[in-house]
C-alpha cells in the first residue's frame, strides 16, 4: 500500500552548504516533547538503499507536511537558506567542520509517524566516504545496515558495522534486503544473520535486529509480509518506532561559552548552546579553567526568561556576581565539575589527501575551544575490514587510527562515550584552513595530570644578564649544498669574536647523534625539525645565540619552530641558492646519486622544498660574499636584541 511521492518530498533533498546554527536549535526545541529517533542508513545504491529510504518516507508521511511547514517557517525566520528549508544542521556533532568549508555528502531527511519523529542521515556507501559516515553518524541512536540477500555479508557491511560501533551507536538493524530475489528463503536470512552476529560480537552492540525485506516490493517495511511467515519480528518501521534507546550520554551540565554579551556596563551574559545536561536558575556553576563559582541569576532564551534550560538550548546565562569568563570557557555545575587535559588518546579519522604526520602542528577545535595540537604517537591503524591493528608511521585518507594527541594548552573535555559534544574534535591545517581529521576522545593520558612544570629559581633573564646579551635563534633554511653550514659557521666565528655565547646545531652533525634514528621521509623530516626546534628553545632559554642549519623544507614546521621559540626571538634566514648551483657544487655527491635514482627523496629533486614566504632575511645567491651575509645577519640580530 505505497503512496507515490508528493511534490514536497523533492524538497527533502537537503542543501549541502550551511553556515549558521539557528535552525537546528529551533527545530530541536520544537521536538523536545516528542520522541525523536536519529538513525543512519549504511549501504550502497546496489543494496537498494535509496529505494528503502524512499519507501520509508512515502509510507510514513502522516505528520510530514505539518512538520515541513514548521521547519519552513523556522528556516525563513533564520534565513540560512533563503526560501529553502534548512535541515542541514540536524546533526550537530561535527558541524564545525562545515565552517571549514568541507563539503560533506550527507543528506538529512526528516519524517514522522504518530509514534515517533525521525531524522535519517543518508551517506554514500562507497569506501572513500568514511568521513561522510563519521559526520552522518555523530549523534545517531540507531544504524540501519543494508545487506543484499543475494550477496550476503560483504567487506563493506563489516566496515560499516565497525565504524558504527566506533562512533558509539549501540543499536543496529540488519536490513537484509532483496529477499524477493532469493525466493524469501528463511535459510538465507538466518545464514546472514548468524554470520553478522558472529562478526559483530566483539563490537559490543546493545541490540542487533535482523529484518528480512524487499524494499522494492514493500515487504516488511511498514507492513508485515505474507512471504515471510517464518519471521516473527517487527517490520522495519515498527522496529524504528519501538526500539528503546536509553540515553547513552551523561547528564553532566556543560555549557561552552560562544561569546560574552556585554552591551553596556549593567548587563553581562554568556551565550552558547548547552552541550549536555541542564541548568536551573539559582544553581551554582563553575568555570572549568579558573575554578571560579557563581549562581545562575537568569537564563534568557529567544522566547524570554526560563527557569531551566537543557541540552541543545541556545541561551544566555547571567550570573549573580562578576567572575572572569571568556569565549571558549566551559561552564559546568559546581556539583559535577568538568576536567581538562592537554594529552589524550583518541580515535582519529583522517580526512585529507595530505598524510597525517606525528610531530606536525595542527589547529584543534573542541567544542568552542581552540588550541594547537600535534599527534605525538600513532599507536596503530585499524584495518576496518578485519578490525585488526597495524603499525603505521603516518595517516592516509580515510585511515582510522588510535593516536595520542597533545595540545598547546589544557582543554575542557569528556570522553566521546560520555559526551559527543565535548568528546569530539577536528584538526585543521594551519595554512589551507581545511579540516584534515575528526577525532573522538577515548581517555585522557595519565601523564597529563602527573607531569607538572617545575619552577626554577634562575630564569632566562638571569642567564642573559650574565651573558651580556639575549638568547636568540637564527634559523637557516635552504637546499642541501646551498651554503647554510658554511654561512652559519662564519656567523658563529663572528659572534664568538664579539664575546657572545653561541652554539651551532647542524643537520649533518645532529643526525649522527640525537636524530640518528631519523631518515628523510616526510614524517622523519617533520620529527627532525620538531626536535631541533625544542633543543634550540632550550638553548635559547640558557641564554645562548643558537644557529640551526637544516634544510627544514616544510613551511609548516618552520612556522611551528617560530611559534615555539617566539617570533620576537626568531630570525629566519633563507639561503636562496638556486638548485642548479647547489647541484653543480654537489659537495657530497648526493645530487648525482639522486639523479641516477639511488636516493629516493632528495630535496629539490624528488622531495619538495617550500621556500619561505616572509623570511626576515634572504642571503646567498652565487655572487654574494659570505662576509657580506654575515654582516647583514649580525646587524639584524643586534637590532633584535
Ligand atoms: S631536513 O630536511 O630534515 O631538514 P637535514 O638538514 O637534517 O634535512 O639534513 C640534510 C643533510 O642530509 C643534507 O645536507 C645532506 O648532506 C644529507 N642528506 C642525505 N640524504 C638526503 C636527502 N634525501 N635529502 C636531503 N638531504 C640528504
Amino acid at each position: 500500500m505505497s503512496r507515490m511521492p508528493n511534490k514536497s518530498q523533492d524538497k527533502l533533498r537537503l542543501p549541502r552548504q550551511i553556515d549558521q546554527v539557528g535552525t537546528i536549535e529551533a527545530f530541536l526545541a520544537q521536538q523536545r516533547d516528542q520522541d525523536l529517533l536519529r538513525f543512519i542508513t549504511c549501504g550502497s545504491v546496489d543494496d537498494g538503499k535509496s529505494t528503502l529510504i524512499g519507501r520509508l518516507l512515502w509510507e510514513a508521511q502522516q505528520l510530514f507536511d505539518d512538520q515541513i511547514v514548521t521547519l519552513r517557517s523556522e528556516s525563513k525566520k533564520y534565513g540560512t537558506q533563503g526560501d529553502e528549508v534548512d535541515f542541514a544542521l540536524l546533526v550537530d556533532g561535527l558541524a564545525a567542520e562545515r565552517e571549514q568549508g568541507i563539503t560533506i555528502d550527507v543528506a538529512y531527511r526528516f519524517f514522522g509517524t504518530s509514534k515517533r519523529k525521525f531524522i535519517v542521515a543518508d551517506t554514500p556507501g562507497h569506501e572513500q566516504y568514511t568521513r561522510n559516515m563519521v559526520t552522518g553518524a555523530s549523534n545517531a541512536d540507531v544504524a540501519v545496515l543494508l545487506v543484499d540477500a543475494r550477496n550476503g555479508l560483504l567487506t563493506q557491511t563489516r566496515r560499516h558495522a565497525f565504524l558504527v560501533s566506533l562512533l558509539g551507536i549501540r543499536h543496529v538493524a540488519l536490513a537484509i534486503n532483496k529477499m524477493d530475489l532469493v525466493g524469501f528463503k528463511a535459510e538465507t536470512f538466518h545464514e546472514i544473520r548468524e554470520a553478522f552476529d558472529a562478526f559483530a560480537k566483539p563490537l559490543g552492540f546493545a541490540s542487533i535486529s535482523a529484518i528480512p525485506l524487499s524494499a522494492l516490493r514493500g515487504d516488511n517495511i511498514t507492513e508485515r509480509s505474507s512471504q515471510t511467515p517464518w519471521y516473527n519480528g517487527p517490520t522495519l518501521l515498527g522496529y524504528l518506532e519501538s526500539v528503546t534507546v536509553s540515553p547513552q550520554h551523561t547528564d553532566r551540565f556543560a555549557f561552552p561559552v560562544q561569546w560574552v554579551n556585554r552591551p553596556d556596563s549593567n548587563f553581562r551574559g554568556f551565550c552558547g548552546t548547552i552541550a549536555g545536561g541542564s541548568v536551573r536558575v539559582g544553581e551554582e556553576i563553575r568555570v572549568t579553567a579558573s575554578g571560579h563559582k557563581a549562581i545562575v541569576s537568569e537564563i534568557i532564551s529567544m522566547d524570554g526568561s526560563l527557569d531551566v534550560a537543557t541540552s541543545g538550548d541556545a541561551v544566555t546565562l547571567r550570573l549573580d556576581r562578576e567572575i572572569d569568563v571568556s569565549r571558549g570557557d566551559v561552564i559546568s555545575s559546581s556539583q559535577s565539575p568538568l576536567e581538562t587535559t592537554d594529552q589524550f588518546e583518541a580515535t582519529l579519522v583522517w580526512m585529507h589527501e595530505d598524510a597525517g604526520l606525528t610531530g606536525r602542528s595542527y589547529d584543534i577545535k573542541l567544542s568552542t575551544q581552540w588550541a594547537s595540537a600535534s599527534i605525538t604517537t600513532i599507536k596503530h591503524r585499524i584495518d576496518i575490514n578485519t578490525a585488526s591493528h597495524q603499525a603505521s608511521k603516518n595517516l592516509a585518507l580515510n585511515d582510522i587510527s588510535t593516536c595520542n594527541i597533545a595540545t598547546s594548552k589544557p582543554l575542557v573535555f569528556d570522553t566521546y562515550d560520555n559526551s559527543p559534544a565535548l568528546g569530539s574534535f577536528i584538526l585543521i591545517d594551519r595554512f589551507s584552513h581545511t579540516t584534515v581529521a575528526a577525532g573522538m576522545i577515548r581517555h585522557s593520558l595519565r601523564r597529563a595530570e602527573n607531569v607538572h612544570r617545575q619552577p626554577l629559581s634562575i630564569a632566562r633573564v638571569d642567564r642573559e644578564k650574565l651573558n651580556g646579551h639575549s638568547g636568540r635563534v637564527i634559523w637557516f633554511t635552504g637546499l642541501s649544498g646551498s651554503g647554510k653550514s658554511t654561512l652559519a659557521n662564519a656567523l658563529e666565528i663572528a659572534l664568538h669574536q664579539r664575546g657572545m655565547r653561541t652554539y651551532l646545531l647542524d643537520g649533518d652533525n645532529v643526525r649522527q647523534g640525537l636524530n640518528k634514528d631519523l631518515g628523510f621521509t616526510e614524517g622523519d623530516r617533520v620529527e627532525n625539525i620538531r626536535r631541533i626546534a625544542e633543543v634550540a628553545k632550550l638553548m635559547m632559554d640558557a641564554g645562548m645565540i643558537v644557529m640551526t642549519a637544516f634544510i627544514s623544507p616544510f613551511k609548516r614546521e618552520r612556522e611551528m619552530a617560530r611559534e615555539l621559540i617566539g617570533a620576537e626571538n626568531f630570525l629566519e634566514v633563507y639561503v636562496n641558492t638556486p638548485l642548479s648551483v647547489c647541484e653543480a657544487r654537489d659537495p657530497k655527491g648526493l645530487y648525482k646519486k639522486a639523479r641516477s635514482g639511488q636516493i629516493p627523496n632528495m630535496t629539490g629533486i624528488n622531495s619538495p622544498y617550500e621556500p619561505p614566504e616572509h623570511p626576515q632575511l634572504i642571503v646567498g645567491g652565487q655572487d654574494q660574499p659570505t662576509e657580506y651575509a654575515v654582516e647583514t645577519i649580525t646587524k639584524t640580530l643586534l637590532e633584535l636584541a
